[in-house]
């Protein structure tokens, strides 16, 4: 998997990109969570029409659960294995993905059993995959919804929500006026949850 790594003395942030993106689509807003941070950067292996995504789609928000499913164990696998190489602890990262890449890690938050414990979920949704029940004590998510999205729908987001709380997720919520896109009013909230 491609990914961009780079060492530094701040919190560790494990970046997911929006279809579309790349590991550097959210180099920006990691630096301004914390200019110092650890950065682990993937690339989504899938690609649609020139456009790289963390798992196949028959058309939009129409998954496809076995790519996902594939996608997810080897991302948490890639994950695991940059860790120990690099000498971080897998509990130690907050996930900051956004839209596709939202979906991904809130996927491998609810329905793996792994360290990770932290995620900043921007515009993320329900992918209709709820076959765990353990406890997830000790994991935190905040997760942004922009009230004119035209793509994830207040319903599929709160089912989302839903199933963290049901988990025992710590959830954070921040909803916003906007669209899809990502605005300075989630990121500054995002900023706080991740120092609190
Ligand atoms: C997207 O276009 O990225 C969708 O909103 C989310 C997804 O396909 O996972």
């Amino acid at each position: 998997m491609n990914y961009l790594f780079r060492k530094g003395t701040g919190k560790p942030l494990i970046l997911l990109h929006g279809t579309g993106g790349d590991e550097q689509s959210l180099m920006e807003i990691a630096e301004y969570l914390d200019p110092q941070s650890t950065i682990l950067s993937f690339r989504g292996r899938v690609v649609e029409e020139g456009m790289n995504r963390f798992f196949k789609r028959n058309g939009l928000n129409q998954f496809d659960i076995e790519s996902l499913e594939e996608e997810t164990d080897h991302l948490l696998e890639e994950i695991i294995r940059i860790s120990e190489e690099n000498d971080i602890a897998v509990s130690d990262w907050t996930m900051l993905g956004y839209s596709n890449g939202a979906n991904i890690a809130g996927h491998l938050l609810l329905e793996r059993d792994s360290e990770l414990k932290k995620a900043i979920l921007l515009h993320p949704m329900s992918l209709g995959v709820d076959t765990q029940s353990a406890a997830l004590l000790g994991k935190k998510a905040i997760l942004s919804f922009g009230e004119n999205d035209p793509i994830v729908s207040e319903d599929t987001w709160q089912q989302l929500v839903h199933q963290m709380e049901r988990r025992g997720v710590d959830v954070t919520l921040v909803k916003t006026k906007a669209g899809h896109q990502v605005t300075m009013e989630e990121i500054d909230q995002a900023k706080t949850w991740l120092y609190s």
